[in-house]
């Protein structure tokens, strides 16, 4: 058992060709830049073992592993900042430890204990601290991500397993405010289903409608609840809140809802300033007429990628309504602007949420 006070031994090969020197940090799209090392482990006869940080690079397995074949695969995603006194601070590691752990739980994988989850992002992100940019809403995105090993294709948990962790700088995900549909065909998760964990096959189930969308002229979409397509329930790849009279407004997490750690973050910061929250169900009709009614004033998506991504457009049965101007929103830019603080070291970390 590794506790925090202990350090993880963990082999280290560096890169021989490192590639920082010759990285354009002035153009950074989200996730296709990666840093010059990785780190691996797997999971053999019941224990993780083998920890390295390797140059980042291909990795061979069998084509017959079950990952390919039967979706056995989660991933889970932080960021890095530089701050001001010379220190480098990870944004509460341990909470994706814990999530990373409900996921392996859904999905029949093995759990990592947190220690090991954090150090070995610890240890990879100060071995890569030159990769982490400066620039303003930039900052090293972090992508830790199992997935099953056998090479056997009978419907079972697989008994081998691997825990990747990649790092890459990275800048805003979403470049713009976003024009966004309320999806009433497809669905994105079912009760009793996964949609609560980051599992790979949620996110590939997503792509279709969302380039349905695209080819409407919507950014992103809206997901509703699978029953009815009557409540809302996340925002693309984030969770999604609202500001109705005032109130900040998102819907309570089940088993269809990502518990965001971005989204505790939003929520702990705006009931500390007196915000009222809700975390409730929240049906279209009431978005629609919360609209029309002008109580409705703000609407954004939260999330680790996308930190806060307004909402400007919401389209319904084809039927766009605009909402308010993104300048004026009080509630989503304070959030925006602190959260960006903390994280970076520019304001104090009241919460202690930094690593
Ligand atoms: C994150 O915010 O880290 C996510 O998981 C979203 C990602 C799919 C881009």
């Amino acid at each position: 058992m590794l506790n925090a006070t202990d350090t993880l031994e963990i082999k280290i090969t560096r890169s021989a060709t490192p590639r920082l020197a010759t990285t354009d940090f002035s153009n950074l799209a989200f996730g296709k830049t990666f840093s010059d090392h990785m780190f691996v482990c797997d999971y053999i006869e019941g224990e993780w073992t083998n920890f390295q940080i390797l140059p980042y690079g291909e990795l061979p397995f069998s084509p017959a592993i079950s990952a390919l074949h039967y979706g056995q695969a989660f991933f889970e995603g932080l960021k890095a900042y530089n701050h001001p006194n010379g220190k480098v601070g990870i944004f509460r590691p341990y909470k994706n430890a814990e999530r990373s752990n409900r996921s392996a739980e859904r999905l029949s994988m093995p759990t990592l204990p947190e220690e090991i989850f954090v150090q070995a992002i610890a240890q990879l992100v100060d071995l890569d601290r030159e990769w982490i940019p400066s620039q303003p809403h930039h900052s090293l995105y972090i992508r830790p991500v199992m997935f099953a090993t056998d090479a056997a294709l009978g419907v079972q948990p697989s008994s081998t397993y691997k825990f990747v962790v990649l790092t890459g700088p990275t800048g805003p995900y979403f470049s713009k405010n976003l024009k966004v549909k309320i999806e009433t065909t497809f669905s994105r998760a079912s009760e009793g289903g996964f949609g609560f964990a980051k599992a790979a096959g949620n996110y590939a189930g997503s792509l279709l409608p969302a380039r349905e969308a695209v080819k409407e002229g919507y950014d992103q979409l809206i997901w509703t609840d699978a029953k009815n397509h009557e409540f809302v329930e996340e925002l693309g790849a984030a969770n999604v809140m609202f500001v109705i009279n005032g109130k900040l407004v998102t819907p309570s997490t089940r088993d269809t809802i990502l518990k965001g750690i971005t989204r505790d973050s939003v929520l702990t910061m705006a009931r500390s300033w007196g915000v009222e929250v809700e975390e409730r169900r929240i049906s279209v009709a009431e978005v629609i007429a919360c609209i029309a009614d002008g109580s409705l004033t703000e609407a954004f998506g939260v999330g680790t990628a996308a930190t806060i991504a307004h909402i400007a457009e919401i389209g319904h049965e084809g039927t766009v309504y605009t909402l308010p101007d993104v300048a004026g929103r009080e509630i989503s830019n304070r959030i925006l602007k602190t959260l960006n603080e903390i994280r970076s070291g520019l304001a104090p970390d009241e919460f202690g949420w930094n690593y």
